[in-house]
């Protein structure tokens, strides 16, 4: 039952993202793809202050890749920084709540793999903390 409500959340976040769209003064924007099946995930974030101020996606593929990404980006609104980069996979796969096989952690942890590169090219050019 309860794994049936996961998956019916994953498929509506597939159908219908909250927070697909385009940061259009974002600070950082890093697209990267799945190398198994060629499916794509741009994150794109504005930071203030050392904080998410706003985040988006665009992307194409599998529900999960998708469906994670969107939830992915909801835990991260006005984190801090210090926070997103300590977030592991095994604390979002919780978040997800569904089983996957090893083959689909990669759908789900795309986003999760593009939001830290991100973050970290952020900080690299100088980005504050
Ligand atoms: Fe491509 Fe899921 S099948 S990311």
């Amino acid at each position: 039952m309860i794994k049936e409500m996961y998956r019916e959340i994953i498929l509506e976040r597939y159908k219908n993202p909250v927070n697909a769209g385009v940061v259009e003064d974002a600070d950082v924007v890093v697209k990267d793809y799945n190398p198994t099946c060629g499916d794509v995930v741009e994150i794109q974030i504005k930071f203030n202050n050392g904080v998410v101020k706003d985040i988006k996606f665009q992307g194409h593929g599998c529900a999960i890749s998708q469906a994670s990404t969107d939830i992915l980006i909801d835990s991260v609104k006005n984190k801090k920084i210090g926070d997103v980069i300590r977030i592991t996979s095994e604390e979002f796969l919780k978040t997800l709540g569904i089983e996957l096989s090893p083959l689909r952690l990669k759908c789900a942890l795309l986003g999760l793999k593009i939001l830290k590169t991100a973050v970290y090219s952020y900080l690299g050019a100088g980005g504050e903390i």
